[in-house]
């Protein structure tokens, strides 16, 4: 039989997680979170790294009962290799690797964001992007506009030259005293806001670049000041911060999506990694999709935050690719192109 059978182990951050893809389909997501962190308002790698050993046996034992296989079903087993914490990848690598040896099948490193990017492969009965497509790659740690060719060819045309677009969800969330993560609160408490209710400047960046500090700093004595007029002026003004501030970070991100439509001329444009989970982008970039005649692909929310699906899919990917790395040598990396 001639199905492949993917094991796919995702440790970069915060998020264990452990998936068996069959060919392109999905047979199991398991993801274990770790609450440890709210306590700091931000993911302490110390910490995550131990939670993800503690997490790491119990999420890929699940992922593949509920696949209804065993362990020597599998063809392969992917690991993200990188970018991400050091000591988080090292668990979630040591584990495949090891684990792919004792079976005596291949290990399969995976880049992290191209990962977040293959999610749109996964067979989930929408449609699939054609190549070349342009992808908004938006999670904590990477802001991107990158030109997808194939599955292995991403050219990077625009990047943050500062703080990624979750960085600034969750600062600015951190600011109003919401929990960590604050993107996804933000997200919650924008739904009964007025967005057009407060402005804030939006920098003048050269190119296809991002820049989210300006704003973060903006938005910090905006409302330091206003706090220091009313001490219940975040409390009294929740939703329309939430909103506006949301409004601001969004339109950054679409007004460099259209210029970067307009000079490839590629009308494919999909979204991906944990920021596209945001409604409002989803909802925006339908709207000016419309307007420029452009196809849009979202994934679908579980796979937009970190997940083992994606590494599995990309790993189904580089499974099939003749030049792949074998090496069980290759090691995590924290950084990488
Ligand atoms: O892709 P991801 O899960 O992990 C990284 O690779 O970084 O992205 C996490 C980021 C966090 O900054 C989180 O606040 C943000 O995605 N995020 C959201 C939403 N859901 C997750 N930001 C805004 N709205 C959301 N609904
Ligand atoms: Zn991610």
């Amino acid at each position: 039989n001639s199905d492949i059978l993917i094991l796919g182990i995702e440790s970069s951050c915060d998020d264990t997680s452990a998936a068996v893809i069959k060919n392109d389909k999905i047979l199991a997501n398991i993801t274990a979170g770790q609450d440890v962190h709210k306590l700091y308002g931000g993911v302490v790698p110390e910490l995550a790294s131990r939670a993800h050993q503690k997490h790491i046996v119990p999420v890929v034992s699940q992922a593949l009962a509920q696949a209804n296989i065993s362990a020597g079903d599998l063809d392969a087993i992917a690991y993200t290799r990188g970018p991400g914490l050091l000591g988080s990848l090292l668990v979630g690598s040591s584990f495949a690797k090891s684990m792919a040896q004792a079976l005596g099948i291949p290990a399969i490193p995976v880049h992290h964001m191209k990962a977040h990017v293959l999610a749109h492969f996964i067979d989930s009965h929408l449609p699939v992007p054609p190549f070349p497509f342009l992808n908004l790659t938006v999670s904590g740690g990477h802001t991107q506009i990158i030109k997808v060719s194939d599955p292995f060819t991403f050219d990077v045309i625009g990047q943050t030259l500062d703080d990624a677009a979750g960085e600034a969800f969750d600062k600015s969330a951190k600011l109003l005293g919401l929990p960590y993560p604050g993107g996804p609160e933000i997200d919650r408490q924008a739904k009964s806001g007025d967005k057009n209710r407060f402005t804030f400047t939006k920098p003048k960046v050269e190119g296809l670049s991002f820049s989210f500090s300006g704003l973060k700093t903006n938005f910090r004595n905006f409302v330091e000041k206003e706090t220091r007029r009313n001490a219940d002026f975040k409390r009294d003004n929740m939703a329309d911060l939430c909103a506006s501030i949301q409004h601001t970070i969004v339109e950054m991100l679409m007004e460099r999506l259209v210029e970067a439509a307009a000079l490839t001329g590629i009308k494919h444009v999909a979204i991906a990694g944990g920021v596209s989970a945001n409604s409002y982008l989803r909802t925006q970039l339908v709207a000016v999709a419309d307007k420029y005649g452009w196809q849009t692909y979202i994934p679908p929310f579980e796979y937009c935050t970190d997940n083992g699906a994606m590494i599995a899919i990309a790993g189904y990917f580089e499974f099939q690719n003749k030049e792949r790395d074998t090496s069980l040598s290759t090691s995590a990396t924290a950084r990488w192109e």
